[in-house]
């Protein structure tokens, strides 16, 4: 079943419904009006500015395809909801390939409505509706650390915000031979993507770009009037004219007047396009520090400055991931070491309880299924929480490490090291967006 045509969840509906407040969908292809209210809803409940109308109609467009809910107080009579939440499906990147993911994102409850359990009815409906689409896996990020544990998520891919004081680091990594040249905000918003989706699906935990996320990114869409004055792009190119990457900054005091290149967005589909550009960054005349957002933990531009002291990284959770379908994902992944794996899993929301057994063969393909008796003796087996195994599933979490926190158990000898070794990937999963 697609996305779009999944039947609104009737246990939400009729647990709301108790406390007179309908659950419904938005009608985005029919119903303007509603739909204009569901995004002033969205909008308010995190605190952003009225939307100009362009701005509006252009989010009216560019998210119509998406499945919206919301939920209406029957007590008072209008358009706009008292709670919104949105969702889609995507790929998401795991290590040696990708997996159908629900993306959940507008998760939105008036402060006036708040704590009547209106979002965990939400939640929980997207849960069960992503499950009877066959979608293994659920995705967002969140405002708040605390608030989706509950519903079995984890963060999966942890980002970093790296400040590099360029007055201490000088450029010691490689000169790639293609160029870097200034690019007009419409060229990027044309050409950009299909390079920033080249380079996305290098690191396991990047979600697609769709055109709202897109332009939200850059930070630039066609038409826009009030397009950011201060944003500057520069590409890479190959020595084949090809181009391979790209950044969007800009240049701005800090608070003691330093000038400080804010990086919006940094995408290399090479080494060479990631070489080229972070040297660029760094070599800014004026500039006394570059900062970026949302880069993975472990950037290899730490090995590419002269004084590691230079840098900072600062980590914290991204992408949240809760498994739906422990199959299907484990299978959609390829691992670093063969071998036979099984995972004891609980949930208490049962839709990754179980036995699984992964056999995974010398190329990292492993074959998952689900077990009702006894795991084979060989096997390294280990018991774990459906956080935990939402935690490894991209290989953003050591399993040793959770094994030394007290949440993973190991069943046999040296479990825990062989499942760690397998599910272990050699680039650190990464989102580079909100969404
Ligand atoms: C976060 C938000 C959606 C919660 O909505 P809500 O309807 O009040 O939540 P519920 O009443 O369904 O609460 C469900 C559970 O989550 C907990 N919870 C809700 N919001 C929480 C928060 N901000 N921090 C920690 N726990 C939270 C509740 O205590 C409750 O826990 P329990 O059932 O285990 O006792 C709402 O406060 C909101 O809109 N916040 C501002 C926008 C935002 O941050 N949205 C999330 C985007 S990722």
């Amino acid at each position: 079943m697609d996305f779009t045509d999944a039947p609104l969840d009737q246990t939400a509906a009729a647990n709301l419904a108790e406390q007179n407040l309908t659950f419904a969908r938005v009608d985005t292809a029919n119903d303007r009006e509603r739909y204009t209210g569901w995004h002033e809803v969205v909008n308010r409940g995190f605190y952003g500015d009225r939307k100009d109308d362009k701005d509006v109609e252009y989010m009216l467009d560019a998210g119509a395809y998406r499945r919206l809910c919301g939920v209406w107080d029957d007590t008072e009579a209008g358009r706009d909801p008292v709670a919104t939440i949105g969702s889609w499906t995507t790929p998401l990147s795991v290590p040696g390939g990708d997996v159908p993911a629900w993306a959940i994102s507008a998760v939105t409850v008036s402060p006036t409505h708040r704590r009547r359990g209106i979002a965990r009815n939400f939640i929980e409906a997207e849960l069960r509706t992503a499950h009877a689409c066959g979608v293994p896996v659920a995705a967002l990020t969140a405002s708040e650390a605390t608030i989706y544990g509950r519903f079995g998520f984890a963060p999966s891919a942890r980002d970093a915000r790296i400040t590099i004081d360029t007055k201490r680091a000088r450029w010691t990594g490689p000169t790639p031979t293609g160029r870097v040249r200034f690019m007009e905000l419409g060229d990027l918003y044309e050409r950009g993507r299909a390079v920033a989706d080249r380079a996305s699906r290098q690191h396991p935990g990047e979600v697609a770009f769709d055109e709202m996320l897109w332009t939200g990114t850059i930070e630039y869409r066609p038409g826009k009037d009030d397009t950011a004055k201060d944003l500057r792009a520069v590409g890479y190119t190959d020595a084949a004219g090809e181009l391979q990457g790209f950044a969007a900054y800009r240049v701005k005091p800090g608070a003691d007047e330093k000038l400080i290149a804010k990086v919006a967005y940094l995408s290399a589909a090479t080494d060479d396009a990631y070489a080229a550009l972070w040297r660029y960054l760094i070599e800014l005349d004026l500039v006394d520090s570059v900062e970026a957002d949302l880069r993975s933990v472990d950037e290899p531009v730490l090995w590419q400055v002269s004084d590691l002291r230079a840098v900072t990284v600062a980590p914290f959770d991204h992408l949240w991931l809760r498994i739906l379908d422990p199959v299907a994902m484990l299978e959609a992944r390829t691992y670093a070491r063969p071998g036979s794996v099984v995972l004891d899993v609980v949930d208490p929301l049962e839709f990754a309880q179980g036995r699984f057994l992964l056999e995974i063969d010398v190329a990292g393909t492993a074959s998952v299924s689900r077990l009702s008796g006894d795991a084979p003796a060989d096997a390294a087996h280990v018991t774990l929480s459906e956080r935990d195994l939402a935690q490894i599933a991209v290989g953003g979490t050591s399993v040793t490490s959770l094994h030394r926190a007290g949440r993973v158990s190991a069943l046999t000898d040296g479990a825990v090291e062989r499942v760690d070794a397998a599910f272990h990937s050699p680039v650190a999963p990464r989102l580079s967006f909100w969404f």
